[in-house]
Formats: C-alpha cells, structure tokens, sequence
C-alpha cells in the first residue's frame, strides 16, 4: 500500500482538547505517509487509491507516550511499595546496572520493543540507561518495531551506586557525543536520539553545563524529570541552591526548552510536575516546554496528582506518559483512563474549581497534545503524520447498538488493547 491508501471505518480523532469528532463510514486519506483529511466520500482526486475496508471498526490517532523507561519493563509490575527516592535505589538502579550486559540488553529491548508494537502507541519518547552500547541495541530494537521515538542515552554522574555512575562529566559528555554520531551512522528513519539528563540529583553542574553545549552543537531535544517528588524537590533545592526552582536548575544551563528561538527539534519534555511552583509553570510556558503527565507512575509511587487542568487553563503543552515502570503498564489507554480518574480525585480532595478530565479531553492530550513534541502528529487534520490504530470492538457484549462515540470511550476504560488492536500505522506505514 506504500503509504498511499485510504481507511473507510468509524474515523474518530480531537482536533481540539473540547471536542471529539466521530465519523461513520467516512474516508480517512493518506498520501505519501500524510493525512489529507477525513471525508464522507472519497474525493475524486483520491479515486486511485486503494481503500482499506475497515467498516464499523474504530479508526482512531496513533497514541503518543511521552515518557517511559525502556530498561525498566523487566520488572515491570513489581517493587511498588516505596516513594520515588527508594524506589530508585532499591527497584530501579538494581535492573539499570544489568544493561552493562549486551545480551541482557538485546533480550530485555527486544520483548520492550515486541510490547509496544503490539499496544496502541505509535511514538513514544524512551529513556534508555547510561550504557552506549545498549542504548544502541534499543535504537535497532525501536527502529524494527516500526514505531517513531526518541531515544536517549541516560546521563548520570553522582549519587548512585558505583556501576551505575559515571566515572566524570567528561566521560559522560564523551559517551553522549558517541552516542549521537553512532546513531546518525546507523542512519535510522524512525529513531533519533535525545538528551537524557537523569534528573537534577543524578547531574553534577559539570555535566549538565557539558550537555548544555552538546544540546546547543548538535541542536537535540531534551527529556528529563521535573518536581515528581517533595524529598526529590527538597533535595534539588539543597544541590543547586542558585537555581529560583526545580525548573530552573536545567534552564540555567540550556536544558530546558526553546527560551531563545524557534529552532526545530529543541523540544523538551519534563515527566511529572505534581509540585511545580507558580514560578515554575510560568517558565515551562515561556520556554514552551512540554509536560508528561503520567498518572500510573504518580499513583504508584505515591507521588500525588499533577494539577492537569490547571497546565491546560494556562496553555501549557501537555501529553501523557506511561512511566514504565513508576508505571506498571504501557497501556496508553489506561493512561487516557488514569489521567480522567485522578483529576477526579484531584477535584474532589483538592480543588474544587479545577473540573475533572472529560474522555475527549484526555484522548486530546494521549494524541494531539503528546504529538506535537514530534511535530504535526495525532490528528487526522490534512497535513498531520498518518498515524493510526483500528479496534475492533466485537468482543464486548452488543445487547443494543452503542454510539460510536460511547464504544470508544467503552474502548478506553475496558483496555482494548489488550485483544482489539486490528491495525495500526506509523507515519503511514502498516506495522500491525
Ligand atoms: N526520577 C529519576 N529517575 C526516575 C525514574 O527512573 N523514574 C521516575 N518515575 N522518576 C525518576
Ligand atoms: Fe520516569
């Protein structure tokens, strides 16, 4: 079908975080891997195009998770009964110090990369460990599986056991730089690297200044953690006490969004923001950084609720997370799910004025508002990358005929994913 091809189905997408628009039995077109629009009748001018018969099926955007942890899916489910800083040292960096082995790396990547093609998520953006040669092997991993990410080599140069620190800035600058001109060599068409500053407590100035310039030499996005936790925010305050906040302990060294231009491909994403200051919020606004909301992670880790819908009132950009493994699934439906439930809780226990996620709300937010940190992405408005997922429903009880609206919202909270994936494309090539 080479990218070219038209889907008749149930074509259901957010252009907008207020509305879902549903479609029956309309024509969602792709040309050369990008969407032309959705129509009722398949146009004249797409006449030649092969039509891919997914009637009464749900057609919905790709999903984008915009941050998980790939080395963290081998225990995945497990080590859940401590808060964040704990949790690292006893959970986390236990498993990270195994990507030292390639064979570990190539078997634990491969089954990380198999799940995620077979989930809803079409892009995501993945933390690897501090290991080049394994970060690499997940590059080749990611690339197979035929989804679009960024991946990044983990930088990490204090307060962590010896094997999982390393040995200076400089040779964490030195194994970044490596990283990136082995990955362009490799010539990828679906994965590119992205600076991977642990977090503040895991970065010496040294090194945060050092991947500062690389970030500015090579012009790369940055992923990172931000204010996940109050002991992790306490701390922050004690190792950089210059910085005005959490925030600003990345911004002063050029970490932390697009301040000064509009440069493509400087994006940055910070997971969390459950305790981010007015301060803080106001300066991922200016420097236009995204934040990843991940629902699972902060429940599990007992981290809190991040204020979502305050972000949404003042215009921060804004996509979920599945933080495997905080997280314990890669579901980006339960994500959607989790993101709508909380806020709940979030209303009910503390703000009463800060309204509750609606279903279509947080679709907006799992597509369109995570894909934007790859550019035109999550919609299927004419001119955005063609990613799709196709479900077929049959499986739930059909005592009466639902909307179609409802059965994607039904989609959602029954997790099917698990067994409803017909098809999925990435930047309009089948890889499901
Ligand atoms: N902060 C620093 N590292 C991590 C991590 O691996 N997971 C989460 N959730 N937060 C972090
Ligand atoms: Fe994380």
């Amino acid at each position: 079908m080479d990218r070219n091809f038209a889907i008749r189905g149930i074509i259901c997408y957010t252009p907008g975080a207020d509305g879902l628009v549903v479609r029956e039995n309309a024509y969602a077109v792709c040309e050369e891997g990008v969407c032309r629009g959705v129509f009722d009748a398949l146009p004249e001018r797409f006449g030649a195009l092969e039509v891919v018969d997914c009637t009464d099926r749900l057609v919905l955007p790709g999903l984008v998770d915009l941050h998980i942890h790939a080395p963290q899916y081998a225990y995945c489910g497990t080590g859940m009964d401590y808060e964040l800083m704990e949790w690292l040292d006893r959970v986390a960096f236990p498993e990270e110090m195994r990507y030292a082995d390639a064979d570990y790396a190539a078997r634990a990547y491969g089954l990380f990369a198999r799940s995620l093609k077979q989930s809803a998520t079409t892009r995501a953006v993945v933390f690897g460990t501090l290991h080049v040669q394994a970060t690499l092997l997940l590059m080749d991993c990611m690339e197979q599986s035929g989804l679009v990410s960024y991946v990044g080599k983990v930088n990490m140069d204090r307060d962590a056991p010896p094997e999982l620190t390393e040995e200076s800035a400089e040779r964490s600058a030195a194994d970044t730089r490596r990283f990136i001109l082995e990955s362009a060599r490799r010539n990828y068409r679906r994965t590119k690297p992205i600076l991977t500053p642990r977090f503040v407590p895991s970065c010496t100035d040294a090194l945060m200044a050092a991947l500062g310039g690389i970030r500015r030499e090579y012009g790369l996005p940055v992923q990172s953690h931000l204010s996940e936790n109050p002991d992790e925010v306490a701390l922050v305050g004690r190792l950089q006490p210059e910085a005005a906040f959490y925030g600003d302990a990345y911004d002063r060294f050029g970490l932390f969004g697009d301040a000064g231009g509009s440069a493509p491909g400087l994006n940055t994403v910070m997971a969390h923001c459950v305790y981010s200051t007015p301060e803080e919020v106001q300066r991922l606004l200016d420097n236009g950084v995204w934040v990843a909301h991940c629902p699972s992670s902060n429940m599990n880790l007992g981290s809190g609720i991040a204020p979502v819908r305050r972000y949404l009132e003042r215009g921060l950009r804004v996509g979920l997370g599945s933080d495997v493994a905080g997280g314990t699934t890669e579901s980006m439906f339960r994500a959607v799910t989790d993101a709508i439930q909380v806020s709940k809780l979030y209303w009910r226990y503390i703000d009463r004025e800060a309204k509750p996620l609606t279903f279509p709300e947080s679709l907006y937010l799992a597509t369109k508002g995570g894909g934007a940190f790859f550019g035109k992405v999550g919609s299927f408005e004419d001119g955005y990358a063609f990613d799709a997922v196709v479900l077929d429903d049959s499986v739930e009880p059909q005592a009466r005929r639902l909307p179609a609206a409802s059965r994607l919202e039904r989609a959602f909270y029954r997790e099917l994913d698990k067994n409803g994936i017909a098809m999925k494309f990435a930047d309009g090539e089948r890889i499901l």
